[in-house]
């Protein structure tokens, strides 16, 4: 990881007063003085500030179910931030692995590993999120099988991933994929002539929603593990 990030994580100064110490001269690694803010360093390293030796924080993975007119950004814009639920210290370190839209409810997993989040969300690990998909129009035969094989969204040159759709009744389904693109869920429905109403996501990986709507949990260790395969 970068050097100013390993110091962020191991003391309470913020991005600024990392960047000044460590061009002040005030951080060693390995024993020699290192200027550079965005060097590469390695957990095993011995990184000194001001004579102390570092230790970077754990790593943080976070469940939530995002109520709806909330982002999934680190700060409020049209919306209120997502983070204000979050009643922890150091949020600016953390992150969203897959945002939803404001008007989306459901699912969200926050974490300071960029590592993990990339397993989450890179279409090549093939990790599946679940929505429940409410629409206006009854799903037709045709738009199901449609999707199921991978449809081409507006604007793109690639067909989506196949996708697996489950029925609850001819205007709700449960949708999974494997892929977050842009809008992902309302523009494939809109590809077939539809509309999402409501979506909600209910599961990602082997993750399943289970804390009330604004609320938040750490994740297990074997859950975070099973996200990792
Ligand atoms: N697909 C969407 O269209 N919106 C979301 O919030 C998530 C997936």
């Amino acid at each position: 990881m970068r050097l100013d990030r390993f110091v962020c994580r191991s003391t309470h100064l913020n991005k600024d007063q990392v960047t000044k110490v460590i061009q002040d001269g005030h951080v060693f690694v390995n024993g020699n003085p290192v200027n550079n803010p965005v060097q590469q360093v390695h957990e095993n390293n011995t990184i000194i500030l001001d004579g102390e030796k570092l230790r970077p924080r754990k790593p943080r993975y976070i469940l939530m179910n995002k109520p709806a007119d909330t982002i999934c950004s680190n700060i409020d814009e049209a919306y209120p931030s997502l983070f204000n639920y979050l009643d922890i210290e150091n949020l600016s370190e953390l992150h969203i692995a897959g945002r939803l839209d404001a008007d989306t409810t459901g699912l969200v997993l926050i974490t300071d590993d960029g590592r993990w989040s990339y397993h989450v969300t890179h279409p090549q690990y093939l990790c599946e999120k679940v929505y429940r998909v409410s629409l206006r129009a009854p799903l037709t035969e045709e738009a199901r099988t449609v999707l199921t094989k991978g449809v081409l969204l507006q604007g793109e040159e690639e067909p989506t991933h196949p996708a697996k759709i489950q029925i609850i009744h001819s205007k709700q389904v449960l949708l999974t994929i494997t892929e977050g693109r842009f809008h992902q869920v309302k523009r494939m429905f809109a590809a077939v002539g539809n509309r999402v109403v409501a979506l909600h996501r209910e599961k990602i990986g082997s993750i399943q929603l289970n804390v009330d709507e604004g609320k938040w949990r750490y994740l297990t260790s074997d859950e975070v593990n099973a996200l990792k395969r």
